[in-house]
């Protein structure tokens, strides 16, 4: 039997998706107009082509509107920036997100910067990036603040706690690891290049893993009672697995969060969430 408490990102995506539907019907009870996520697609890619479905799935399940914007792969880098243009003008539009990987003749960082700010539903726009770095007002990245949600839902204290992130991707590890800084965690950010991750690891109350190497942390490396959150999603053979061996790690923590089942389902809740402000019910 593991000794962790197994946190439930079902359960804490269903509990934020509700929160994002009860507002919705509340502005549909007073006849305002419905949040609206618009969504694009570049190619036929069997990956985004799921990814996408399930936003627009999530969007209509709690009542939101999303307005799908599917594009044949051979789309100019300018026909797509038009399309976004347009949709930053729309008033009835209020977020905007664009499925990555783009096709390779489209420079991705130009068409995320072409996002309005003020509509930018996965936070990757350099003024998001900065105004959240800078502790200002922002749109936050969707797995990021999903793994703060897990941590606050579960009473896991940052303040003042050794937090270990591995992984410094501009989506995943350096956001987490900003965002725990932010919260009073004292960060320490692990990579390709750091030498002997264990001597790190071992002194974390929370550790963040978002490599995408399975079974990469195991129990050996962490200490009795702290936090995993596990990003990473690898699939083997048919079935997927996180960046830490469950087993070991959970007959040590206090708290872990399993693959399936954890952190995922907090990326389109919070995607929801962000719509919602960028509409601006938050
Ligand atoms: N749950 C979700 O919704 C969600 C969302 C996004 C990503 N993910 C998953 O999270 C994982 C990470 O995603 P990502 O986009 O951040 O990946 P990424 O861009 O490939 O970054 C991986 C990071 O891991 C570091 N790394 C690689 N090998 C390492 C090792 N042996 N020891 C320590 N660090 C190592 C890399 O270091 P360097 O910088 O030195 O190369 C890099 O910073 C993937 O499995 C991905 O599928 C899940």
């Amino acid at each position: 039997m593991p000794k962790a408490t197994i946190i439930d990102g079902k359960a804490v995506a269903a509990k934020v998706r509700n929160e994002v539907k009860e507002r919705i019907e509340l502005l549909k009870a007073q006849n305002k107009r419905i949040p609206c996520l618009a969504v694009l697609l570049v190619g036929d890619d069997p990956a985004s082509t799921i990814y996408v479905r399930n936003k627009m799935k999530a969007c209509t399940e709690v009542g939101m509107l999303s307005l799908p914007v599917i594009l044949p792969a051979e789309t100019s880098e300018d026909a797509l920036l038009s399309k976004i243009k347009e949709l930053n003008e729309d008033p009835n539009v209020d977020g905007i997100l664009v499925q990555l990987p783009l096709p390779r003749h489209i420079d991705s960082q130009k068409v995320t910067k072409a996002i309005s700010p003020a509509k930018d539903a996965d936070a990757f726009h350099p003024i998001n990036v900065g105004l959240s770095r800078l502790g200002e007002p922002s749109f936050l990245p969707c797995t990021p603040s999903g793994v703060i949600r897990l941590l606050d839902e579960y009473g896991v204290e940052i303040s003042g706690r050794n937090c270990v992130v591995i992984g410094r991707s501009n989506i995943v590890g350096k956001p987490v690891a900003d965002m725990l800084l932010a919260r009073n965690g004292t960060v320490t950010v692990c990579h390709s290049k750091t030498q002997n991750i264990s001597e790190y690891t071992k002194n974390a109350d929370i550790i963040v893993v978002a490599v995408g190497k399975a079974k990469m942390l195991t129990g050996d490396m962490i200490k009795e009672g702290c936090t995993v959150i596990d990003v990473g999603i690898n699939r083997i053979d048919g079935k997927l697995y996180g960046d830490c061996d469950f087993i070991s790690c959970a007959e040590k923590a206090s708290f872990i969060t399993p693959v399936p089942g954890g952190v995922g389902p907090m990326t389109i809740a919070m995607l929801l969430e962000n719509t919602m402000r960028a509409y601006g019910s938050i």
